[in-house]
């Protein structure tokens, strides 16, 4: 078992460096499989999700080399295999972007229905409903896979609106239509900034995407993809997650590489709250020295709040002065992380998508569990900002999308550290 046992109730202060984005990464790698030659793609965090499916593209038969920590070159000339296994896909929500890809390049794919954070529930439906349009036959055969499988003739392309704006869906029926016949029109279309990423990698490799980042966009599909090299965008949740984390504890962190206009909702945010933000070209800085105040949220597709970062701003807001209220727009089941915060101390009434916290003036260090990536991200939080010691469990649910998020923090002058016990010694 491994954990997090952090001391907390210090300032944050120094200056941070943000790693590439989770969320364009599990898409850009997957999107490989459609390029005839070498795709190198640079700035790849080092997580758990990436390796994993790192690990599902080398099981299909690509050739995945590692050229340093943040780059790889990826071949997929000699893709043996269609069908995804199991156990490696079951444990990863971005295994659907398999199934673009594969049914995009080789008209056929078999892929275990995908796993992830409990969220409550994640239906695929938009996926489905997109691949069906471009002429895929899909069937859910018995043994939790998806079976997707292109005409004889090939895809082509289509008009698809999406009855809810959807992230994975739209970056998946881009996977598809890149090299489908003719032209594909996409409507109500998620705008984050991992969708723009994909398109413009998609681009790069001499795909013909438009109008990535707005309601609609228009594909051309064209013969092939072409290798190439691009590097993926740095991660606008993790550049949050900070910047929540100086909130609720205090100091000053100048948070580097990031793109300042992705942060926009949450330095709005954070302003509302009394912290200072300051813009620069590439970095934000981030200060609290006074009370916090507080603020109501919503969620929201993009440009609107990020559901990603709302346990995090949540957890600050256990500590600001006043009454805050914040109410969930995407996720069905996002707040089970609010009992650990209340056993730290803090004032939360949640009723289905609504959560009212009452400022409290201090939380308690306790064991708490990471839910899920972003609730244990969250706990983090709150166990810097407490008094005492915090010991953090299912940390591997942090892993998947946090770079270093220990040594990244003790770089802040935090004072945590990992542990790990192994398992024969946990039995006894
Ligand atoms: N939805 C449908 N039908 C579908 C697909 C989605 O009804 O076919 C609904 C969902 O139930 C949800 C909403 O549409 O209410 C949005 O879902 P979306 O498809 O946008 O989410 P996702 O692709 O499954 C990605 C991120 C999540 C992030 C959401 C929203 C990845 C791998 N995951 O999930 O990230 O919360 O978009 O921004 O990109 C995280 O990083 O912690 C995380 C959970």
């Amino acid at each position: 078992m491994t954990k997090y046992h952090i001391q907390g109730g210090k300032p944050l202060s120094g200056t941070i460096t943000i790693s590439g984005a989770k969320n364009a990464a599990v898409a850009i790698i997957p999107a490989a499989l459609l390029v005839d030659g070498v795709c190198r793609i640079e700035n790849i965090p080092q997580i758990s999700d990436v390796t994993l499916i790192l690990q599902i593209l080398q099981e299909l038969g690509a050739d995945v080399r590692t050229i340093n920590r943040t780059t790889v070159d990826i071949d997929c000339s000699h893709i043996r295999n269609r069908q995804v296994p199991y156990e490696l896909a079951r444990r990863i929500r971005a295994s659907y972007y398999l199934v673009g890809a594969l049914l995009g390049r080789f008209g056929w794919a078999e892929v275990p229905l995908p796993g992830g954070c409990d969220l409550g529930g994640r239906p695929i439906d938009q996926h489905i409903k997109g691949f069906e349009a471009l002429g895929a036959k899909v069937t859910l055969p018995k043994g939790g896979y998806i079976r997707v499988e292109a005409p004889e003739d090939g895809l082509h392309g289509a008009h698809i609106y999406f009855d809810v704006v959807t992230v994975g869906a739209t970056m998946n029926i881009m996977l598809a239509a890149v090299l489908a016949k003719g032209q594909t029109i996409m409507e109500n279309c998620a705008k984050e900034p991992h969708i723009v990423d994909l398109a413009n990698f998609l681009n790069a490799m001499g795909a013909d995407v438009k109008g990535a980042g707005t309601d609609v966009i228009k594909i051309r599909g064209v013969e092939s993809l072409h290798g190439g090299s691009y590097s993926i965008i740095p991660d606008q949740i993790e550049a949050g997650t900070f910047m929540a984390a100086v909130a609720a504890c205090g100091g000053s962190v100048l948070v580097k590489n990031v793109i300042p206009r992705h942060l926009e909702c949450i330095t709005a945010k954070l302003r509302e709250m009394s912290v200072e933000v300051t813009e620069f070209d590439d970095a934000v800085l981030v200060r609290r020295e006074g009370k916090l105040t507080k603020t109501n949220i919503k969620t929201l597709p993009y440009p609107g709040f990020p559901t990603d970062m709302q346990p995090q701003m949540t957890t600050a807001l256990c500590l600001a002065e006043g009454t805050s209220i914040i109410t969930e727009g995407i996720w069905g089941s996002r707040y089970r992380y609010t009992e650990e915060l209340t056993r730290m101390g803090a004032n939360i009434h949640v009723d289905g998508a609504i959560a009212v916290v009452e400022g409290v003036r201090e939380l308690n260090g306790a064991p708490v569990r990471a839910h899920d990536l972003r609730a244990g991200a969250a706990m983090v939080i709150a166990g810097l900002a407490a008094k005492g010691v915090t010991e953090v469990e299912q940390v591997q649910n942090i892993e998947r999308g946090y770079e270093t998020l220990v040594e990244k923090f003790v770089a802040l002058g935090a004072d945590m550290y990992r542990s790990e016990i192994p398992e024969s010694a946990e039995n006894k």
